[in-house]
């Protein structure tokens, strides 16, 4: 049973990876836990709540349906939500259990975070994107018109249990969209984890479990050792980043509809790779091996006959650009990465030209 410690200022807490661990919550709850309200969309419970169900005796667990999507992350569903805790008679003892995708973690966290100024939170994950990214770090949010992720809160979890086998039902697509930020981990820190992508990529697609597992042990490790050694997005957790600088222009630019977010990242990591090729900071056939990989993965939707203009104008939205100048992760081998400020606009937009497609 692979578990990884995350050490933060607010608790140091375990991500444990293992197949059918949705059985076992009862494990991980605190001996002296107060009511529980487990937070989650009719989909992921139609297919995985009997085996959660089954732990526990009527009554016990109050289950607080969310409608996912990301038009409802939104402050409305909070308040619905934590009317759903009072009224299922929630106090500060309560613990509240994500249990969905991303969308579910981040709301489920930040409605932990300020129910009663602050409640428990355990996060069971249920997508790839979530296993291996949202759901560990403590990062919680819903969105505003004007923005993604606007509103929130670091609210660390108690732990995170992350079951492989509910990936089984998981559609393809999100599915490959996750792996890119598996692939994003082997590229920034473990050249390992991403040969795995090169030599056993049917494997990989086909969900063989032990491999499944094995990647996702890989890339939870990486986030548990980045978050816990650089907790608030200084320069060692910026490095998670790769290739959302331009992954975050792509899904704004196509209003968060052509792209889901491992998609609009995996264009993203095949331009800052081009762009590090261009930069002469990283071997041309390295860049070829990084780009090669991440199409394997795909097929994604097209990145063309977008106005190169208008993306490299959002870069400076983004709002992880700090003071205004664009800050690029890019790779200097397979499994290094540098931090690079102010890369020449001409770089930008050539790296942009030649890749998006
Ligand atoms: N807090 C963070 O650090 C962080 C990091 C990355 C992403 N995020 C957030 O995560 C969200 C995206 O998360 P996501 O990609 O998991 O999308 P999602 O939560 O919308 O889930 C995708 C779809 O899969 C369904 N689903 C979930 N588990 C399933 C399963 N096992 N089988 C079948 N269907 C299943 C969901 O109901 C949903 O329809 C975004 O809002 C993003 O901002 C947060
Ligand atoms: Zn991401």
């Amino acid at each position: 049973m692979p578990a990884f410690e995350v050490q933060t200022s607010q608790r140091v807490y375990s991500n444990v990876v293992e197949r059918g661990i949705i059985g076992s919550i009862r494990d991980f709850l605190p001996a002296t836990t107060g009511k529980l309200f487990l937070v989650t969309t009719e989909d992921v419970w139609q297919l995985h709540g009997s085996k959660v169900q089954a732990q526990f005796e009527e009554g016990e667990l109050t289950v607080l349906f969310f409608p996912g999507g990301e038009p409802n992350k939104r402050l409305a569903a909070l308040e619905w939500l934590a009317e759903g805790m009072s009224e299922g008679g929630a106090d500060r003892k309560s613990l509240v259990i994500g249990f969905g995708g991303g969308i579910v973690t981040d709301v489920s966290g930040f409605l932990a975070a300020v129910f009663m100024r602050g409640v428990p939170v355990l996060q069971i994950p249920t997508t790839l994107l979530a296993q291996v990214d949202a759901a560990t770090g403590g990062k919680t949010g819903v969105n505003l018109r004007s923005g993604k992720n606007l509103l929130g809160s670091f609210h660390q979890p108690i732990a995170v249990l992350i079951d492989p086998d509910v990936l089984c039902t998981l559609p393809e697509r999100e599915y490959r969209a996750g792996l890119f930020e598996v692939i994003k981990c082997g590229i920034i820190r473990d050249r390992a984890l991403f040969d795995l992508f090169s030599q056993r990529a049917d494997e990989i697609l086909s969900l063989q479990p032990e491999l499944v597992e094995q990647l996702i042990s890989g890339a939870v490790r990486i986030k548990a050792e980045v978050v816990s050694a650089d907790e608030t997005e200084g320069d060692l957790r910026r490095i998670l980043n790769f290739g959302h600088t331009i992954g975050h222009a792509l899904e704004a630019e196509t209003a968060y509809a052509r792209f889901l977010h491992g998609e609009a990242v995996a264009w993203g990591m095949a331009v800052a790779t081009e762009l590090a090729a261009i930069l002469g900071m990283l071997p041309r056939g390295e860049a070829k091996r990084i780009q090669e990989v991440i199409f394997r993965f795909g097929p994604l939707p097209s990145a063309g006959g977008l106005d190169a203009d208008r993306l490299l104008m959002r870069l400076g939205k983004d709002k992880k650009t700090l003071g205004g100048r664009v800050h690029f992760v890019l790779p200097t081998a397979i499994g290094e990465v540098k931090i690079v400020s102010d890369v020449e606009t001409s770089a930008v937009r050539k790296a942009v030209g030649e890749t998006l497609r």
